[in-house]
């Protein structure tokens, strides 16, 4: 694929962490309009939200949950690690999103899954036990400021009040469908605490049925312990933070939260 973008007059720059993703330097073409596109040999986003399935690195037999699936970037990289192997469930409660969601599933070549139009705060009661789950939750988008200044002003702190409490919901969902010594990736595009850490502080508490594992690499800097006088759950660290000015991406936020056995 590299070989033949290169051959097209696309320049791609290799990314440290990820051996098959690149960043694209030079763009002759539209990258959404090649052969190659079409074909399913790459999916376009940007290189944080590579990084949830990278460090979810669900096994090919695993029963796999995408709570908030469309339009399918994160779920078509499950199904590549998965190697398009055991199972794949996707829930969207956007009915028009869905489309976006399979036509990616059928451009990319993904049989492993199938798609759940439902809203995953129901998800504990779908009778579904997974080994991992991706929680990349509905959020304000505060990471993308970079790119859209206008989401500076089209946000208010009552979407974030309503975006935090629809976060828990699907948290809690979440955690209750993971099978022992399971995992959920939770995930945001916003750096603010109250969908991140405070989310995960609240939904936690002094749970000792979970804990924040630490992840295999270090993309960002760690989680809040503390915000606004209050102290948070001391796991909370092993999260990571990206940042657009320190880390070079979107603003992002990941944390993996492990069920005990
Ligand atoms: C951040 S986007 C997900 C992006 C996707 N993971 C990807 O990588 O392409 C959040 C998605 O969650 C969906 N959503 C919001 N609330 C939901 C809910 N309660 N249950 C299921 N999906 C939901 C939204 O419609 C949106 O498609």
């Amino acid at each position: 694929m590299k070989n033949r973008l290169e051959n097209k007059g696309f320049k791609l720059e290799s990314i440290d962490w990820i051996h098959y993703g690149f960043k694209i330097r030079n763009s002759p073409l539209n990258l959404g309009s090649t052969h190659e596109y079409l074909q399913g040999l790459y999916y376009i986003q940007s290189v944080a939200p590579m990084l949830p399935s990278l460090i979810l690195d669900p096994k090919p037999n695993d029963v796999v949950i995408d709570m908030c699936a469309a339009p399918g970037g994160k779920a078509t990289h499950l199904a590549q690690i998965m190697n398009n192997q055991g199972n794949l469930i996707l829930i969207e409660r956007n009915i028009k999103r869905i489309s976006a969601l399979e036509i990616n599933l059928r451009r990319m070549g993904i049989s492993n899954s199938i798609v759940i139009n439902e809203d995953a705060v129901n998800l504990s009661k779908m009778n579904l036990k997974a080994n991992k789950i991706l929680l990349d939750a509905p959020c304000t988008g505060e990471g993308l400021i970079r790119q859209d200044p206008s989401r500076k002003r089209s946000k208010t702190i009552k979407d974030i009040k309503k975006l935090s409490q629809i976060q828990k919901k699907l948290l809690n969902s979440g955690l209750a469908s993971l099978n022992p010594g399971g995992q959920l990736l939770y995930s945001t595009c916003s750096i603010a605490p109250e969908e991140n850490e405070l989310v995960l502080d609240d939904v936690l508490k002094d749970n000792s049925e979970f804990s924040i594992v630490k992840m295999p690499g270090n993309y960002g800097i760690e989680g809040l312990t503390e915000f606004n006088g209050k102290t948070l759950r001391e796991d909370i660290k092993f999260s990571q933070r990206l940042y657009p000015h320190l880390h070079n991406t979107i603003g992002f936020f990941i944390s993996l939260i492990e069920k005990i056995k």
